[in-house]
């Protein structure tokens, strides 16, 4: 067994931030604190507007509603990714369109997307799978031939870039998560970012059960949620955005250490040369014409942690089936082989030192 790094992690930092919070009379999501992580967040990921929130899934449903999506309109999504980036648009009373991946980025294909887009279609909302960006060269293009508002999940890319520009600032607006399982975490929580002052202030409001600026604590506007992230969250978020870029780089490094050891056997990711830089979320792969199953149940047994795919495509869910949720679902043939073959290891696994990640890879190497 390979003992790798644990997740999370916290270490003084944390504690001075919480203890800070816990000094004061405002734990909630109206401590400054928290404005100054949605500023900090934002800021480091490109985009002028930050309004964070509860979790990753309320941000996607918050950034779709605030921008307009409802019934009638079709939201293009990848056939491939956690369930949110489709329920969000089902949330709003929006049809998801699923369109395929790229065989090997994982990515949604542009082409596809393309085929996709119909007289309804209002939207596309790309996810940046495991960290590598989609082409949002291809994509961005294509929304604005079409008249598409263009949307990313980066639940999984804080850090990522493409050709120098970070994650989450080349649409209208993106959504990240701090799930317990993300890069950067407090448990829960996620943020919306936008370069859109009026959209911003929307969301502000949205989460913030319809108030405005300006305005008294009891005077509502719209019908909307408390969504806000806890002071005790932004404390911990604000720990962990000061370690990010040192972890981001350590996985790289480790990457390159990885690949040089673990052989060709295994197809993974590719990653367009666009991407020069990359979060390094998960480790994707697939083992082409072998048993993946077995290679998973044998990388495990070393202590790895690596998950065969979703079992299905987002449209295999039972939400989307007979009687269910309305979907519009387009030939996915890349996404029905990846479910059968591919798979991802966390990013974990290069967390640790050198000759640790040397060890990883030649345990998967042996249990190709
Ligand atoms: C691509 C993607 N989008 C959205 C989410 C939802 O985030 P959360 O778990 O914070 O609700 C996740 C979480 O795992 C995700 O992987």
């Amino acid at each position: 067994m390979i003992e790798l790094p644990g997740w999370p992690i916290a270490d003084g930092r944390e504690t001075e931030l919480l203890q800070e919070v816990l000094r004061s009379p405002q734990w909630g999501g109206f401590n400054p604190l928290v404005g100054k992580f949605e500023d900090a967040f934002a800021a480091y990921q490109g985009a002028s507007f930050g309004i964070s929130a509860v979790n990753g899934t309320v941000t996607l449903e918050m950034m779709l509603a605030c921008a307009g999506i409802g019934p009638g309109d079709e939201v293009i999504v990848p056939a491939i990714s956690f369930v949110s980036t489709a329920s969000a648009v089902t949330r709003v009373g929006a049809v998801p369109v699923f369109v395929d991946i790229e065989p090997y980025s994982f990515n949604m294909c542009p082409a596809a997307a393309r085929a996709a887009a119909g007289p309804r279609t209002r939207a596309l909302l790309a996810v940046h799978f495991g960290g590598s960006m989609a082409d949002v060269d291809a994509l961005g293009a294509l929304c604005a031939e079409k008249g598409l508002l263009f949307f990313e999940d980066a639940a999984h890319a804080h850090g990522s870039e493409w050709k120098g520009k970070r994650a989450g600032s080349f649409g209208l607006a993106s959504s990240f998560s701090f799930q317990n399982g993300k890069i950067l975490t407090a448990g829960e929580g996620g943020m919306v970012l936008t370069s859109d002052e009026e959209l911003a202030g929307k969301l502000r409001s949205y989460a913030n059960q319809g108030r405005r600026p300006g305005y008294s604590f009891f005077h509502h506007f719209e019908a909307g949620n408390n969504y806000r992230l806890s002071a005790l969250h932004a404390a911990v978020l604000t720990a962990g955005l000061e370690r990010l870029d040192g972890q981001i780089e350590k996985r790289a490094r480790n990457w390159e250490v990885f690949r040089g050891e673990v052989g060709e056997e295994i197809r993974w990711q590719s990653i367009p040369g666009a991407v020069n830089r990359n979060s390094w979320y998960l480790v994707l792969g697939r083992v082409v014409g072998g048993d993946r199953n077995g290679f998973c149940k044998r990388v495990q047994a070393e202590g790895i942690p690596c998950t065969p795919f979703y079992p299905h495509p987002l449209y295999g869910n039972p939400m989307y089936g007979e009687g269910g949720a309305a979907c519009r679902v387009e030939a996915c043939p890349n996404t029905e082989v990846c479910i059968g073959d591919a798979f991802w290891i966390g990013f974990r696994a290069l967390m640790g030192d050198a000759e640790t990640t040397r060890r990883v890879a030649r345990a998967v190497r042996a249990a190709i």
